[in-house]
């Protein structure tokens, strides 16, 4: 029944683009960090690698930005399912919030270590040159982040479409654009 459905209870309109947002980016940053691999050194390469690092910070202010808004003003919904299907859910986002931080601290930590050129314009000096060992550690830390985190989206975007297509409840809907296709039916 339209009343019904439209009065069923949904995310507001902040948390969804934030949520969206947060994910057409984490998709580019990790498409962004395949391309960097590809390209042969030189300025192609800085160009891609500090687009990558300009996204990251972007990035952080979103997710920064995200908790805030969740934590003072975002409406917050109870997962939905039997209680341990609950705990599943809770378990993977908050597993996401905080691999997403962690992909943050590891980025930043990185590009100091590192070292790098940011559009060839602004250097940031490595940290502690010649270090090799080191920047492959971080480097190592900042790619496994990088596979939890596919991971976790995978079990989150599998179970977001089990519930959409298998279970025919609102759980993607009320994560969706305030007047989704489902809702007008
Ligand atoms: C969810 C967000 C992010 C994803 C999915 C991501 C993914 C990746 C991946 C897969 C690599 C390649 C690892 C390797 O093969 O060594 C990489 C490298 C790198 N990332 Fe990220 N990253 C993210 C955020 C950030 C942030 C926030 C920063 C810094 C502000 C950053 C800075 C770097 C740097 C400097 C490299 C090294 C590039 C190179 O070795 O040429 N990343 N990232
Ligand atoms: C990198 C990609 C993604 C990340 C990092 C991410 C992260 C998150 C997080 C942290 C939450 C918890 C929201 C909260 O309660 O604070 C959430 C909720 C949600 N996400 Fe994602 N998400 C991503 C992609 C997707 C995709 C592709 C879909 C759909 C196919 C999706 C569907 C949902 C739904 C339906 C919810 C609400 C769950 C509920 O109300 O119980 N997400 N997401």
């Amino acid at each position: 029944m339209q009343t019904v459905e439209s009065d069923a209870p949904r995310y507001d309109a902040t948390t969804i683009y934030l949520h969206w947002a947060t994910a057409i980016l984490v998709a580019l940053q990790w498409l962004g960090a395949q391309v960097i691999d590809l390209l042969p050194r030189g300025p192609l390469r800085i160009d891609a690698r500090s687009l990558h690092i300009v996204g990251g910070l972007l990035l952080a202010g979103l997710i920064v930005g995200r908790i805030i808004w969740r934590l003072r003003w975002g409406r917050r919904l109870s997962p939905d399912g039997t209680r341990l299907l609950a705990l599943a859910a809770k378990s993977v986002h908050y597993g996401l919030y905080l691999l997403l931080i962690g992909m943050v601290v590891a980025g930043v930590a990185l590009t100091w270590v590192r070292g790098d050129s940011i559009f060839n314009v602004f250097a940031i000096p490595a940290y502690d040159p010649g270090n090799r060992a080191l920047v492959k550690q971080v480097q190592g830390i900042h790619e496994t982040i990088g596979n939890l985190i596919l991971v976790f989206v995978g079990l989150h975007v599998a179970a977001a479409l089990l519930h959409h297509y298998f279970w025919r409840d609102r759980v993607l809907a009320r994560m969706s654009h305030p007047r989704s296709h489902s809702e007008l039916k």
